[in-house]
């Protein structure tokens, strides 16, 4: 049984100081893989990022995080790459990485993603520039986010994004708002890559479970819905039926 501490939305500011270490420290007892979920700075700034590396360093289990649009905001995201990067933690971008758990190969695939929209209220490459710029950001990023996902070949396939694959984790939040926190592409890059669970964040007054219209577990971890450091799931497929002899 593999055993993943999800979080997002830390949103740490220059006096955030010391504000989760306690709850990494040790955290090999409980978990054996850490996903954070984007926007883990209140603004991108680079020396806000220090400050949330200072306390992963007492982090003892491998990390791997993707951004969040907050995370962006300075326009500095290679120098908060690297402050994450420094202190050992992969960031990932259309990208993935495997790990050897257990005996078991887990891949994490990983996108900030974008929003968009869902079938029905979303919007469409038609019209202005701008709106064709934005719908079209959207689709490119969530084809890259499919490869990444499609291309792994792993005992456990889990999707980390901080937007939205699924408006079922949105409710709570303004149905307005929805199209910006979230976009159908990304449920599609995960029932086509076929991932086993996704987390992803972003969405503050959302709920926890949802999932892909695949039937991809979704769960929304970002840190004001979960209400704790991080969560905890477990990766444990269901035995199939013993073949008769
Ligand atoms: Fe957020
Ligand atoms: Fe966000």
């Amino acid at each position: 049984m593999i055993r993943v501490a999800a979080v997002g939305d830390l949103h740490f500011d220059r006096k955030s100081q010391n504000r989760l270490a306690e709850h990494f420290l040790g955290l090999e007892s409980k978990a054996d893989l850490f996903l954070l979920a984007g926007d883990l700075t209140q603004t991108g700034h680079p020396e806000e990022m220090r400050v949330l590396a200072e306390d992963l360093r007492t982090c003892p289990i491998p990390i791997v995080a993707v951004l969040g649009n907050h995370d962006y905001h300075s326009d500095q995201v290679q120098q908060v790459i690297q402050i994450l990067e420094e202190a050992r933690v992969t960031v990932l971008e259309g990208s993935a990485i495997v790990f050897e758990l257990k005996g078991q190969s887990i891949g994490v695939a990983g996108a900030k993603g974008f929003g968009g929209g869902f079938i029905g209220a979303c919007g469409s490459d038609f019209g202005e520039p701008e709106m064709k710029a934005f719908m079209r950001h959207s689709k490119s990023s969530a084809r890259k986010f499919e490869t990444a996902v499609r291309d792994l070949h792993t005992d456990y396939k889990i999707a980390l994004l901080h937007y939205s694959p699924t408006a079922q984790t949105l409710i709570g939040e303004r149905k307005e708002i929805y199209p910006f926190l979230g976009s159908y592409s990304l449920a599609e890059a995960i029932d086509y890559g076929k991932a086993d669970i996704c987390f992803h964040g972003h969405a503050h007054a959302g709920v926890e479970r949802g999932e892909t219209p695949g039937g991809c577990p979704v769960r929304n971890v970002a840190q004001p819905v979960i209400r704790h450091a991080f969560n905890i799931y477990t990766l444990d497929r269901p035995q199939l039926p013993k073949p008769m002899p």
